[in-house]
């Protein structure tokens, strides 16, 4: 008996750890191929981190009358998936898309004097 509650017990602890294990390394650099020749370094953004504080849907849409309909398995997880380098009639430029949702959110925590994350291009874009 004892064993066998000592058996439950690891298989458990061993489910858990794996779990977070994977979940850490929700993290990837954002580099857009629809940017080469590029500027400047692409961003590593820690998703886990962002999704443990915000829905899905905070960042991540796919607008039909007016509704956000998205979810993951559209296909629509990339945000070069409908805004382009230039923009069109639809959806402003992809980089502006990037800069207005990260940094505008950055600025809006800080304003509210939260820990947040980073506003300055270099912060972001690093090279590492
Ligand atoms: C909060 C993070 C963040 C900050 C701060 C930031 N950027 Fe970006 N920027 C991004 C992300 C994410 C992308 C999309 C990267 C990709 O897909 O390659 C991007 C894309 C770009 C691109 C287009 C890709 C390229 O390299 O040609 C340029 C240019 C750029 N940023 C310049 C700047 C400049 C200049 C500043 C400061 C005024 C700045 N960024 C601040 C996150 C940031
Ligand atoms: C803070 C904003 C933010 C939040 C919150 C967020 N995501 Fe993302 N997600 C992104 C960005 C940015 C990318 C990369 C987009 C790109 O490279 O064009 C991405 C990429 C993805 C991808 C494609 C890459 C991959 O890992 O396969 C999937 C799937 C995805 N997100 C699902 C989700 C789900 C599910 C949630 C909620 C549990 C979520 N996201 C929450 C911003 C976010
Ligand atoms: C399925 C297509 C689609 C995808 C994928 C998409 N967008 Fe958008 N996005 C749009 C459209 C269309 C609008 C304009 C909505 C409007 O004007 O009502 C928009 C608007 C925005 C806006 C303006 C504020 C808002 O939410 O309306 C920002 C910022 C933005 N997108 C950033 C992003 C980022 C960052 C990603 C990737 C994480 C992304 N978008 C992925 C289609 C998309
Ligand atoms: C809706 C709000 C929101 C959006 C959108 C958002 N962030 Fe953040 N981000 C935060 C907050 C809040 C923190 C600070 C979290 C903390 O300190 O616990 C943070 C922290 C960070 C950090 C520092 C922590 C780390 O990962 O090492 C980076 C880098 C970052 N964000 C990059 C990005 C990028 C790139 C994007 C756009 C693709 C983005 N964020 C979009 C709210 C946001």
């Amino acid at each position: 008996m004892r064993n066998r509650v000592l058996f439950v017990c690891c298989l458990a602890m061993i489910v858990l750890l794996a779990g977070t294990l994977v979940a850490q390394e929700d993290r990837f650099l954002i580099q857009s191929k629809a940017f080469e020749p590029r500027q400047r370094p692409g961003v590593e953004f820690n998703h886990l981190l962002h999704y443990e504080f915000l829905e899905c849907t905070d960042c991540h849409h796919d607008y039909v009358d007016g509704e956000n309909v998205w979810d993951m398995y559209s296909g629509k997880n990339y945000c070069s998936d409908c805004h382009t380098v230039n923009g069109d009639e639809h959806a402003m430029g992809l980089m502006d898309a990037f800069h207005e949702q990260c940094i505008g959110c950055h600025q809006e925590y800080q304003r509210r004097g939260l820990s947040t994350g980073y506003i300055m291009c270099g912060e972001c874009h690093a090279r590492r």
